[in-house]
Formats: C-alpha cells, structure tokens, sequence
C-alpha cells in the first residue's frame, strides 16, 4: 500500500505524474514494446503514467495498452486550429476524435525550433481545451536568465501570456510542467531546493491568479535530466507532483524505476 504519511494535506489533492516525453524517437516496433513494458509495470494505482509519443505511434499503442491500466497517451504538439489548408499540421479535433486525452504544448524544443510564442501558445491552448483534450503546458526558462536571476520572472510572462488566458473551471485539465532549459537533455539537472523555488512560485501565480482551491490541485511537473537514481530525491519536494521525462522514458528499466520513485 502506498503510504501518505509524511505527505503535506495539499499535496494529498493532486495527482502523482509520471510523464514520458519520447520526442521523435522509437520506431513503432520499439515503441510498443517500451510502452507495454511500462503499462505492466505500474505498480501504484495512485500514480498517473502519461506517454507523449510521436503521432505515428498512437494508434498502434491505444491497440497494445489495456484501457484498464493508468498508461495514457499524449500528443507532443497539436495546430491552433482545427482544420484549413495548413500542410504537416495535426489538430486539435482530430486528436479528440482519436480519443488521445493529452496533448503537451509548449515544450522549449517547440518554441526554439519552431518559434512557437506565448501568443501562439495561447491559442493552442484554447484549440485544444475546446477540443477537449487535457494540456500538459510547459514553461521554463534558458540558463541566460537564470544567471541573471530573471527565472521567475520569465516564467510568469509564459503563464500569464499563455495560460492565464483560461479559466478556473478549465485548469482542472491543465498539468503544468517546470522544465529549466538548461536541464533538459544535458545530464544537469535543477537540484532539488531549485526545482522547490519554481514550483512554489508558480503555485503561488496560480493561486494569485485562480485561487487556492485551484493552486492546491494543479499537478506541477519538473523536467530536466530526470532519471531512475534522482526521481525521488526532486519528487519529494512539497510542490513537486512527478516529472515530465525526456531521454530517461526511452529506457523501460530507467522510467519504470522513476514510475515508482513517489
Ligand atoms: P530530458 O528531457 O529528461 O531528456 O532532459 C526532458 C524534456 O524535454 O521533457
């Protein structure tokens, strides 16, 4: 049985996440084969295991994963509209109607190689939450800013100019997800006390901007270098509530260790 015993109340409100973030990598051989792996290893019942895998890969993986286990798909980017003549682009409708519950939007990769803005973000989201899809929305900031101690500054523009766009009523489908630039795929991560400082920031926006209720059931994701040997050292900060994982997903050994790291 999963203990909450030294767990704060608050925390107790939000789900426990364990978000693989497979970028374009597996083939869709491989991908089937991790993703069961991963589907019959999740032990707590509690924790929420979400995969964002490449578009080719969905529907052969809603084939393979039993709908009884708690392995959901997400999509890692979706268009702002929902049809048009917009060549290579996936919508937010078509997911839905692929019955893919997530969509992650904003990751760092997205807005540095494909320009991707808040203004346009805000636009996703909106797409995407009509479509009724849930959003892992992303935010973060380069190592540049973080010298210059502007961290929490620069991620409070990204929330306010993309996601305070929403509702209240329409967070109850948003996962936001803290990844430092600077951490991600380069073997650095953000220690522990850091990872605490952003978080406890942005649940602070949240409630400034949406209120308690909202800010105490907001799941808020770290991503960054996360792997099976420093899972549970960041996850056990109080406002840390799992991890967005890139290279570390592609290893089943690795992500199912890091599954069972709350
Ligand atoms: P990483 O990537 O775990 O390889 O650093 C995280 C991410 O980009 O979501």
């Amino acid at each position: 049985m999963h203990s909450y015993k030294n767990i704060p109340q608050n925390k107790m409100a939000r789900k426990n996440i364990a978000a693989g973030n497979w970028k374009m990598n597996t083939s869709i051989e491989e991908g089937v084969a991790l993703a069961q792996v991963v589907a019959n290893a999740q032990r707590d019942k509690e924790t929420v295991t979400i995969l964002a895998v490449p578009f080719t890969h969905i529907y052969p993986l809603q084939k393979k994963i039993k709908s009884s286990s708690k392995v959901f798909l997400a999509a890692q980017n979706c268009h702002h509209k929902n049809s048009g003549a917009y060549t290579g682009e996936i919508s937010p409708s078509m997911l839905a109607t692929m019955k893919v519950p997530y969509v992650v939007l904003g990751h760092s990769e997205r807005r540095e190689y494909n320009h991707e803005d808040n203004a346009l973000l805000a636009l996703k989201l909106r797409a995407a939450l009509d479509a009724g899809l849930k959003v892992i929305f992303c935010c973060g900031e380069a190592l540049e800013i973080r010298k210059a101690n502007s961290h929490i500054s620069h991620v409070k523009t990204q929330l306010s100019e993309s996601l305070f766009q929403i509702s209240a009523q329409e967070m109850k489908n948003i996962i936001v997800a803290y990844e430092p630039i600077w951490a991600i795929g380069t073997g650095e991560t953000a220690s522990p006390a850091q990872a605490q400082e952003m978080h406890a920031a942005i649940r602070a926006m949240l409630q400034k901007q949406y209120g308690k209720r909202v800010a105490d059931n907001t799941s808020i994701l770290y991503g960054g270098s996360v792997k099976g040997s420093n899972a549970k050292e960041i996850f056990s900060q109080p406002d840390v509530d799992g991890g967005l994982v890139g290279g570390a997903s592609l290893n089943a050994t690795e992500f199912v260790e890091i599954i069972n790291a709350f």
